[in-house]
C-alpha cells in the first residue's frame, strides 16, 4: 500500500517519533510511506511528497518539531476544498492517510471519512490533552515536564525577590496542563478556565498566600478568563482564521491587578513555544510510538474513520467522530483533588 501522514496544527513534541513508528511499521508490512508537506496545504494544492526511507529516520524519535512541517489549514474553509483535496489524494495513488492533529485537524479528517469515506485514520496530537475518546494525547506530558521547569525556576526568584509570580501556560479552553504544571511545580495557586474565579478573590486569595510563604507563584491557563469583579463578563480576545480566540495576556492582564489592588509586587512568565520543544519525555516517546505502530495496523485492517487511543493502559481506536465531538475538560472531582495539593 502507499501510505501518506500528515501532521495538523500546532507543532507538538512526538510528531516525529510517529513519522518514525509509521515508517518502520510500513516497512514492517511491506508498505511505502510518503510524508506530506504542511498538513492539509500539501493535499489541498500538492507539493511534492516527501519519500520517507529507514535511513531518513533514525533517531528521529527523540527530536522536536516536525519533519513534515505543519499547518492549521481547514479544507472545509473553502467549498471546493474537500473535493479537491480526494481529488489530489486519488491522483497521487495514495490507499491511506495517517493524519496527526488534534481537534481542528482530525475534525476534518472526520469531516472527509463522513463525506467521502476516504481511507483515514487518526491519531491524536495535542499539548492541551483536551481530545475525548483517549486518555492522553502525546505531546501533553513533554509541555506539562517543560513548564514545571518553568515555575520551579520561578520559585527562586520570587522568593528572593520576595514577588508573586504568575506563570502563564498553554492549553486553549482546558486546563490540563495549567492543573498539572501547579501540582507538579508546587504552585500556591492555580487558575484554570474550566473554574474561573472572579480577580478580588485572586486578590485576596493572592494576599493570603503572601502573608503565609513571603512571595508566591500562581500558574494561570491562558484561556481563564480576564474578570474585573464578579459582575463584568469574561473579556474575549481577538478570534483567529479558524475560529478559536487568540488566547495570551492573563498573565500580565492578573499581575497588574494584583499589584494595584494589593500593593505586592509581582511579575509575569509566560512560558510559551518551549513548552511544546525540545527532547519529547519517554512517556511521549513511548506514546507516539505506540500510536504509529497501531495507526499502520488499522490500515492492514482496513479499519478507517477511525483514531488510535489510549484508555487505561491499552492502546485502543475509537471512531473519529467520538473523539472531536467534545473537548475535553477538566472535572470536578479532579479540580477538588488537585485543590488538596495547592498550598
Ligand atoms: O493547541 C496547541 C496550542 O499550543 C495551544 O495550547 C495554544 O493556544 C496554541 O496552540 C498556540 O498556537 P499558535 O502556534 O498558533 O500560536
Amino acid at each position: 500500500m502507499k501510505i501518506g501522514i500528515l501532521n495538523g496544527g500546532g507543532d507538538c513534541p512526538g510528531l516525529n517519533a510517529v513519522t518514525e513508528a509509521v515508517l518502520r511499521a510500513a516497512i514492517h508490512y511491506n508498505h511505502d510511506v510518503w510524508g506530506i508537506h504542511k498538513g492539509w496545504e500539501g493535499l489541498l494544492d500538492p507539493l511534492p511528497l516527501i519519500e520517507l526511507k529507514e535511513k531518513d529516520v533514525d533517531l528521529l524519535r527523540v527530536h522536536g518539531g516536525s519533519i513534515l512541517c505543519t499547518s492549521r489549514t481547514n479544507p472545509y474553509k473553502n467549498k471546493t476544498g474537500p473535493k479537491r483535496l480526494v481529488e489530489n489524494f486519488k491522483n497521487l495513488d495514495l490507499d491511506a492517510l495517517i493524519v496527526v492533529g488534534g481537534d481542528d485537524t482530525l475534525g476534518a479528517a472526520r469531516k472527509l471519512y463522513r463525506d467521502f469515506k476516504l481511507n483515514i485514520i487518526g491519531v491524536p496530537k495535542t499539548i492541551d490533552n483536551d481530545l475525548s475518546a483517549t486518555d492522553y494525547t502525546f505531546g501533553f506530558d513533554t509541555a506539562v515536564e517543560n513548564a514545571r521547569d518553568v515555575v520551579l525556576k520561578c520559585h527562586e526568584t520570587a522568593e528572593a525577590t520576595e514577588r508573586v509570580i504568575f506563570v502563564e501556560v498553554m492549553g486553549r479552553e482546558s486546563g490540563w496542563i495549567a492543573m498539572e504544571t501547579g501540582k507538579c511545580g508546587c504552585a500556591h495557586l492555580t487558575l484554570i478556565p474550566e473554574f474561573p474565579m472572579p480577580t478580588e478573590e485572586v486578590c485576596d486569595r493572592v494576599k493570603a498566600i503572601y502573608q503565609k510563604h513571603g512571595y508566591g507563584i500562581v500558574v494561570v491557563a491562558e484561556g481563564f478568563p480576564m474578570m474585573i469583579d464578579s459582575k463584568d463578563d469574561p473579556k474575549i480576545g481577538e478570534i483567529d482564521e479558524f475560529g478559536h480566540p487568540k488566547l495570551g495576556g492573563v498573565g500580565e492582564f492578573l499581575a497588574d491587578v494584583v499589584k494595584k489592588n494589593t500593593g505586592i509586587s509581582s511579575r509575569v512568565q509566560i512560558v510559551g513555544y518551549v513548552q511544546r520543544a525540545g527532547i519529547p519525555t519517554a512517556f511521549d516517546i513511548r506514546l507516539s510510538t505506540h500510536f504509529g505502530l497501531k495507526a499502520v495496523s488499522l490500515v492492514n485492517k482496513k479499519k478507517f474513520g477511525r483514531m488510535v487511543a489510549l484508555r487505561g493502559n491499552k492502546f485502543t481506536d475509537a471512531p473519529l467522530a467520538e473523539a472531536v465531538s467534545k473537548s475535553k475538560k477538566v472535572d470536578k472531582k479532579r479540580w477538588k483533588q488537585a485543590q488538596i495539593l495547592f498550598y
